[in-house]
């Protein structure tokens, strides 16, 4: 996903969080967000060709790279208004004439859809400026691939209320707001896979409105936490994430306070004892569709690098004891999640969502933790949908095509069940 605007002024315009309700109890079954949806709308069946839309936006996940192992001449003719300046991060329409760019996953895919499967599927490609109701109504289903309500943050709190009106009331994204919504506000999830008995690192959620520098840190120290992190809801790109120690917020109690002053609006941190198995151990990304595995990427953060760089690796260069118990894990907190929904109510296997599950092999000081010092525990460290990196450049396969094939697929079962649904 890409934020056009610089961290730094990410802290201001996350402000507009404030006026999400954080507190807003989520509808999980399947049930009820189907009758809900079919009460409010009447099912009209749609057209051939399928109209399907995807919401762009990103600029972190080129496919248009000398590591792409595909063939990328599909995109010879692709526009070039949908290539991205790697400088100034914008879209080349937004640019001065001559300046060059590249295609990312989240057009690139769709162009693939527009090129061989043109004769069934009408493909709108959707910038994020152009989010309206209307459009995204104008299509049978729209799917996130490049952008979505946390990208929208980034550009003020006007763009961030339109936008999440837009998903709110249009009822045809893929996946449904329903889905989103759970996966936005970290708690919800991580406290229905903690509850499931999924593993995850000590956690303790600060609510926004519930929460102080003192109240935190008394907390973390009855866990008997030594080092620790802060993460957040509603942000993405490691941004507002800091290690720290409970020795040092103890002496300089101005830490805590300025985070909470700069971060004062984000709904929620999300705060863990730190894993320092991040430092040493390979972050495995599983990707599923369809409920059914992918393919994964292991990967250590930036922020967990000594030289700040992140280093990635694929296929069967992931050591296959990370590779199955992230499978292992994943398709735990797959079970998790709500039930995703056709635009017309009906159930349908959920699109895409990354699991991201981290290992442990040190000790951990955690008071209801009983995690093997000297052996590896893995665990679920973070659930991600449509929007997020798909590392199609990394791969040892080409998997434009077939995400292609999976969308254009996606959207024959949605409209065969919305005719269904008419009829
Ligand atoms: N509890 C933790 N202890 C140590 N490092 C962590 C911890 N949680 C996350 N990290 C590091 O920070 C990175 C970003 O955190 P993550 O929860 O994935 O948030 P996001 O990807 O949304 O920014 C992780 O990939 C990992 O390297
Ligand atoms: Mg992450």
């Amino acid at each position: 996903m890409a934020p056009k605007k610089k961290p730094a002024q990410a802290k201001a315009k996350a402000k507009k969080v404030a006026t999400r309700k954080a507190t807003v109890k989520r509808k999980p079954a399947a049930s009820k967000a189907a009758s809900k949806a079919s009460k409010a709308r009447k099912v009209v069946a749609p057209k051939k060709p399928i109209r399907i839309g995807f919401l762009i936006g990103k600029d972190t996940d080129l496919v248009e790279d000398p590591k792409y192992v595909g063939d990328a001449s599909f995109m010879d003719d692709m526009p070039d208004k949908y290539r991205v300046d790697p400088e100034s991060k914008e879209y080349l329409k937004n640019c001065e004439g001559g300046t060059k760019g590249f295609a990312h996953a989240d057009v690139a895919i769709p162009w693939y859809i527009h090129k061989k499967y043109g004769s069934d599927v009408v493909v709108d490609m959707i910038f994020p400026e152009e989010i309206t109701l209307k459009r995204l109504k104008s299509n049978m289903c729209n799917y996130i691939i490049g952008y979505d309500v946390i990208n929208s943050i980034f550009e003020g709190p006007q763009r961030y209320r339109e936008v999440t009106k837009a998903f709110k009331e249009c009822g045809n994204l893929m996946p449904s707001w329903e889905v989103q919504d759970f996966i936005y506000i970290k708690s919800r999830y991580m406290q229905a896979c903690m509850d499931a008995g999924i593993p995850m690192a000590p956690t303790i959620f600060a609510k926004k409105g519930k929460r102080s520098p003192t109240k935190l840190l008394a907390e973390i120290k009855d866990r008997g936490w030594q080092t620790f992190v802060m993460k957040q809801s509603m942000m993405a790109f490691s941004l507002g994430f800091c290690k720290l120690k409970v020795e040092d917020c103890e002496k300089d109690p101005s830490i805590l306070a300025n985070y909470f002053k700069d971060y004062a609006e984000c709904p929620e941190y999300v705060v863990q004892e730190a894993v320092d198995g991040f430092t040493r151990n390979w972050e495995t990304r599983v990707f599923w569709f369809n409920g059914k595995f992918l393919y994964a990427i292991a990967n250590k953060a930036a922020v967990s690098t000594e030289d700040g760089k992140e280093v990635i690796i694929t296929g069967d260069d992931i050591p296959s004891e990370f590779l199955e118990n992230a499978k292992r894990i994943g398709e735990q907190a797959l079970k998790v999640l709500p039930q995703l929904c056709t635009p017309s109510g009906q159930p349908i296997d959920m699109t895409l969502i990354r699991t991201d599950v981290g290992c442990s092999d040190s000790q951990l000081h955690d008071k209801n933790t009983n995690w093997d010092p000297n052996g590896r525990t893995f665990f679920l460290n973070e659930i991600e949908y449509g929007g997020t990196t798909y590392f199609i450049r990394h791969l040892k396969e080409d998997w434009v095509p077939k995400w292609a094939e999976l969308y254009v697929n996606k959207s024959q079962e949605i409209f065969d069940k919305m005719c269904e649904a008419a009829a």
